[in-house]
């Protein structure tokens, strides 16, 4: 192949970016602008000097995400967010949001300031934590592969609180860079080209971050992966040019508290394979089609730093999916490691069929996991049943499936369970193998995690299909254009407060 590519080309551009985001007691003289949070009920902050009328008047109700700017002749321009209705109850999802309705108002200037004096529904650490997030995410963009960037960096971020907060509030904001930064991760690795980052290269990569991770990684090639039986993995790899690679990442804190599988699918491009995609503008983003496995590797990259005590070991699924002579044909048979095997009706349907190799790696641990958890662009229906903002939550245990929620609640990476439903099971049924790799037309999101229900050997698991949730088409709040991250801070979140289910 004769193409040009930068060999130093770096596929994690965000992670050379540092951030000086700081907790303070009195505004900075420094900042460009100021934001001060209005409610959509209840008083104006007295810095703003206007009552609800007057704001009303230039269009300002405090609707949640809104934002005026207000110049003035003796300090930094004004910028005012709304926050929505708070009902006296303000979210952490709520402050995030103006946070980064913040800086999306700003986004030409360097040095921002929030004012969050008088938020004292919500605890000081929260306040740091989220606000950093929403900041932080809301000024990423790809630059990578432009000629001339196209962002002004964040160069100073000051938090104003009350002087007895400002210890906590810089022990949130410590926590919300490192989050932010998991989840910029996972944006730059989707956002990459697929050229500029095949299975082998993100193991490369993988290989070349895990020691300042504090993360052990052995990388499966192609004669491994035979080795071990992966026929799921191979057998989506088989029309690929490109090697397929299973990249297996642990992180062993002392005393480990419990452990933790994590399986992500790692298609780095999503053709279709024989089953090709058209080419319309949702299969131009199937190179986010490893968004799974970009979580798996951007959470881990951070449960040292975030002090996680578990065990966890997360097995990132990595090859594309591609026509060609040698690519597996509809009513080729493939065996999963293990043994089961697989019709392959559809080769579309191929991402149960790397996590299937994966979720039976998992449970054959000497030290079993006390829970799995996979996390897959997986199903259109998902997106069809949920929309872009909502991933679908699959279990077979009802404390797994309360632990992602409480995490995604937390990082607002909304969530919502779906159903495990049994009855559904018959419709993966093959004439000629042990099961099929697609069900009927209906509950596509149910029967692929049926599907992959089948190789977690009962120990208690879930599944995040975030297929709707992957990318955005605009830049909105905290969301950038492009990759999304879904699933990073979720998953580094969930792990850090993960209990192992009672057996
Ligand atoms: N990667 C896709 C799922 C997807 C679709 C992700 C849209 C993001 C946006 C997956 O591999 C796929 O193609 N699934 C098929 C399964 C079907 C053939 C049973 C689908 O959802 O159509
Ligand atoms: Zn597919
Ligand atoms: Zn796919």
């Amino acid at each position: 192949m004769t193409v040009v590519i930068n060999p130093d080309f770096n596929p994690v551009p965000s992670r050379d970016l540092s951030h000086d985001v700081r907790a303070v007691a009195e505004p900075s003289a420094a900042a460009q602008a100021v934001a001060v949070a209005v409610s959509a009920e209840g008083d104006v902050p007295a810095i703003v000097g206007l009552n609800r009328e007057a704001l009303a008047a230039v269009g300002f109700t405090g609707a949640a995400g809104s934002t005026t700017l207000l110049p003035r002749q003796d300090g930094p321009v004004l910028v005012l967010v709304g926050l929505g209705d708070t009902k006296g109850s303000l979210t952490g999802a709520q402050l995030r949001d103006a946070a980064a309705a913040l800086v999306r108002a700003a986004s030409q200037l360097g040095t921002l300031e929030f004012d969050a004096r008088g938020l004292s529904t919500v605890d000081a650490r929260t306040i740091g934590e989220v606000v950093t997030e929403g900041a932080v995410l809301a000024r990423y963009r790809y630059d990578a592969l432009r000629s001339q960037p196209t962002t002004v960096p964040l160069t100073g971020f000051t938090l104003v609180v009350e002087a007895e907060q400002v210890a906590e509030a810089q022990a949130g904001i410590d926590r919300g860079l490192i989050l932010a930064r998991a989840m910029d991760t996972a944006r730059d690795l989707a956002n990459t080209p697929p050229r500029h980052l095949s299975a082998e290269k993100l193991g490369d990569l993988a290989v070349a971050l895990g020691p300042e991770l504090g993360l052990e990684v052995e990388i499966f090639d192609r004669a491994a992966l035979i080795e071990l039986g992966c026929g799921g993995l191979l057998g989506v790899n088989a029309g690929s040019v490109e090697e397929p690679r299973l990249i297996k990442l642990s992180y062993r804190p002392e005393n480990a508290t419990g452990h933790l599988a994590l399986v992500g699918k790692g298609i780095m491009y999503d053709s279709g394979g024989i089953s090709l995609k058209p080419s319309n503008a949702m299969h131009q983003a199937m190179k986010f089609d490893m968004m799974g496995a970009g979580a798996v590797f951007s959470a881990m990259s951070v449960l040292r730093d975030l002090g996680a005590t578990a065990a966890v070991t997360g097995w990132m699924m990595c090859t594309d999916n591609m026509p060609s002579g040698s690519a597996t044909k509809l009513g080729d048979v493939l065996t999963i490691r293990g043994g089961t095997t697989v019709e392959v009706k559809n080769t579309d349907a191929e991402g149960r069929l790397v996590l299937a190799d994966g979720l039976v790696l998992a449970t054959e641990e000497a030290v079993r996991p006390d829970a799995i958890v996979d996390i897959a662009t997986l199903t259109g229906a998902a997106m069809a049943a949920l929309g872009t903002r909502t991933a679908a939550l699959l279990a077979n245990n009802d404390a797994v499936a309360e632990q992602l929620q409480a995490a995604a609640v937390r990082t607002d990476e909304n969530t919502w369970r779906l159903p495990l439903d049994h009855r559904y099971r018959e419709q993966l049924k093959s004439n000629v193998a042990d099961l099929s790799n697609i069900g009927g037309e209906y509950a596509g999101t149910t029967t692929a995690a049926l599907f992959l229900n089948e190789f977690v050997d009962g120990l208690p698991w879930g599944h995040l299909d975030i297929a709707g949730t992957m990318k955005a088409d605009a830049d909105d709040l905290w969301r950038s254009t492009g990759s999304t991250g879904f699933g990073a801070r979720l998953l580094a979140e969930f792990a850090v407060a993960f209990e192992a289910p009672q057996k």
